[in-house]
């Protein structure tokens, strides 16, 4: 089965730091060719897209955004529309993340409208969805996990299914922090998540990563969770030979 390891590179990179992961990446040839049903991508900073994209292209590393406008062209200054990410060839887009739900305040419609316009626009979104620490302890993660996926099942009962999509589960507490949710709880949630995806008639179009302190020393255990078919990773994919020993796992 294909996995996914999607880097999530937030705002952690100068352009001497990438020209350096480019290098490195392209210099590894046996973890290039070793690489065959492992699905490396990277979602940069939106300066360093087109860089990045014109000089992995041919190194079956998948170059994403980490966010975008819901809206097309316009007068909407600072927004990055859809459109240009398809100029740039671009195959993939992080939404919902959470701190672009806490920071930027992102509202459920908001990213469905993302959603909905990337799937049109050919671009796989990478969906994140998880709970706080207090939500969590309340009892209340699957009702949270849910209210931010119910938009978007409904939006993915109309889809044909021709594009991959993702849903990346990231509790919240376990994003930069080290902290994992244990085995059980993981469980629970993919068991759930699984369940959700198998009422879709597009349910083979649909994989579902984890995200949240991953690194090279946990990812062997998290594998094996039931459902988990890739990860979401932030600061442990910044230095190439972390991300290469995470994707070798
Ligand atoms: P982290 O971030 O791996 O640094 O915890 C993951 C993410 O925010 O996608």
């Amino acid at each position: 089965m294909q996995k996914y390891f999607f880097g999530n590179w937030k705002t952690y990179q100068s352009l001497y730091m990438v020209k350096k992961f480019i290098k490195d990446f392209q210099s590894d040839q046996s973890f290039l060719q070793g690489l065959h049903n492992r699905f490396v991508g990277i979602a940069a900073s939106y300066e360093h897209l087109y860089f990045l994209q014109k000089k992995l292209e041919k190194n079956s590393c998948f170059i994403g955004a980490q966010d975008c406008s819901q809206f097309s062209q316009g007068p909407y200054t600072g927004q990055v529309s859809i459109q240009s990410l398809q100029e740039m060839n671009i195959t993939f887009c992080i939404i919902g993340h959470s701190e672009a739900r806490t920071y930027l305040g992102q509202s459920y419609e908001q990213i469905a409208l993302k959603f909905r316009a990337l799937i049109a626009a050919g671009i796989s979104p990478i969906l994140c969805i998880g709970e706080t620490l207090r939500e969590k302890e309340e009892g209340k993660t699957l009702q949270v996990l849910f209210d931010q996926l119910e938009i978007i099942l409904g939006l993915l009962h109309g889809y044909s299914g021709d594009l991959k999509v993702f849903i990346a589960y990231e509790p919240v507490y376990a994003i930069g922090t080290g902290i994992l949710p244990n085995k059980k709880d993981l469980q629970e949630v993919f068991y759930f998540l699984k369940n959700l995806r198998e009422q879709l008639s597009i349910a083979k179009s649909i994989a579902l990563l984890y995200g949240g302190s991953v690194s090279s020393l946990n990812v062997f255990d998290l594998q094996n969770i039931d459902g988990v078919s890739g990860f979401l990773i932030g600061k442990s994919s910044i230095d190439f030979q972390e991300l290469k020993k995470i994707v070798e796992s």
